[in-house]
């Protein structure tokens, strides 16, 4: 574990103690409290595995992908019954894996969801590149998507060919797009990967939009221990430098930051299932954070299956947070989206953002982080890159940590973090 990372948790959280979680849960999830709450809905199927990846997954195969569906149903009912009515949700996220690979039943998992939550601000799903076809996207719109975010990663073929993928079909990709049209059209590239320059990553931007994006997502490459991908990201300073440049790139082509790796071209082209107060996580890997609590369910699917089969929770583990901990979580997940309402933190936890966090706060606007302009903090580019790196720290400390551990136990009894 970093230094930086325990320190920095030590500070913010003014305790020496961890962030401890435990295979004790619950078997009630108290979400009617809760507003601004998320839904998202983890499909863990891929036609082949990419070495750099860290995500919950396993090769596709349509039986094994239809008992876990039917378990999937099996959950939402376990979750929904909870509660009498439906309960006003934000948006709805279908991430992976490859949920485009379920595209014949995900009419059925909305309808599910659709009984105990109504849903607001629209339904997202990620697709391979090769699920981008006419047929599958008539599919997912009539199903009731209306974001989907596609994992291209670099159209220029040596960046794939890095990545162990096959090139990109941008042509029949952008006849596909044109026939069958989304709210929003989010394309997922990585950068930092060997050998990019600022132009490989601006050619691919522009090759977004000319191919039919509204939105884009660019994140820096990330090497986890646990892949065995043998892919080394660049180093930091280059890194820095490709971030700020690129930023410069996307404002000056008149695209809107909405969070630190995402712009967009128009001003209803939004996806991100990240930025919520609260979420509902549903299947393999899902996590879910309430008021006062995070829980992660189980990656394994067959573990997953069973416990459901047996009419409960899959929960693999649970953290009850201190208030400290739940404020700093909240913290880091807005700053996400680069801008911070202290207004909406004191709404939240019932007390003013100054009284709890003013010195820091107070910090990060002399170190050039973040500036307050009519009572909301904004993130500078400087901050943008600090923000990144220390996520870079936290995604290596902790979730390389916790993902290492649960992809290869269903259930520890512990993990401290
Ligand atoms: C679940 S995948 C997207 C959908 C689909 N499975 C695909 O790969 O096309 C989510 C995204 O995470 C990003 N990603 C995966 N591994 C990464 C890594 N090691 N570093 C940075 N980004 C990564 C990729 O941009 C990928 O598109
Ligand atoms: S990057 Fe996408 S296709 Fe590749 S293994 Fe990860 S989830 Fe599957």
């Amino acid at each position: 574990m970093s230094i930086v990372t325990t320190l920095t948790r030590m500070w913010l959280t003014r305790t020496t103690k961890p962030f401890t979680f435990t295979n004790q849960y619950d078997r009630t999830l108290p979400y009617s409290e809760c507003d601004g709450l998320g839904l998202y809905v983890h499909i863990p199927f891929c036609r082949s595995i990419c070495t750099f990846c860290p995500y919950c997954k396993t090769v596709y195969s349509k039986e094994k992908c239809d008992r876990y569906i039917d378990a999937l149903l099996k959950e939402i009912e376990l979750v929904g019954n909870q509660r009498n009515g439906r309960k006003t949700v934000t948006s709805l996220y279908f991430g992976g894996g490859t949920p485009a690979l379920a595209a014949d039943r995900i009419g059925e998992i909305i309808s599910a969801l659709q009984k105990h939550f109504e849903i607001t601000e629209g339904i997202g799903l990620e697709l391979h590149p090769d699920n981008v076809t006419p047929e599958t996207l008539r599919t997912l719109k009539a199903a009731g998507v209306t974001k989907i975010s596609i994992g291209i990663q670099s159209f220029l073929p040596k960046f794939q060919k890095i990545l162990g993928r096959r090139p990109v079909d941008a042509r029949a990709m952008a006849a596909a797009l044109r026939e069958v049209d989304f709210e929003t059209v989010s394309m997922d590239f990585i950068f930092a990967l060997p050998e990019q320059t600022l132009d490989d990553l601006k050619s691919d931007i522009d090759a977004a939009f000319a191919t039919g994006a509204n939105h884009v997502a660019i994140y820096p490459f990330i090497d986890f221990t646990f892949t065995g991908g043998n892919v080394k990201p660049l180093g930091k300073r280059q890194k820095r430098d490709m971030l700020d440049k690129i930023t410069d790139y996307c404002l000056g082509k008149g695209l809107k930051r909405d969070s630190i790796w995402t712009f967009s071209s128009e001003k209803d082209a939004k996806y991100s299932s990240m930025t919520r107060d609260n979420f509902l996580g549903f299947g393999c890997s899902a996590t879910t954070l309430l008021r006062k609590q995070f829980k992660i369910n189980t990656f394994s699917v067959e573990e997953y299956i069973k416990r459901i089969g047996g009419g409960n929770l899959p929960t693999s583990l649970t953290i009850h947070f201190t208030q400290r901990q739940r404020m700093i979580y909240y913290l880091f997940w807005t700053l996400y989206s680069t801008r911070l309402d202290p207004n909406d933190f004191e709404k939240f936890f019932g007390v003013p953002l100054k009284k709890m966090y003013g010195l820091e706060f107070s910090l990060a606007r002399l170190l050039g982080f973040l500036t307050l302009e009519n009572g909301i903090y904004k993130m500078t580019l400087k901050g943008a890159f600090y923000y990144h790196h220390y996520e870079n720290y936290y995604t290596l400390s902790y979730i390389d940590k916790m993902w290492g551990i649960m992809r290869k136990q269903a259930f520890p009894e512990k993990i401290e973090l």
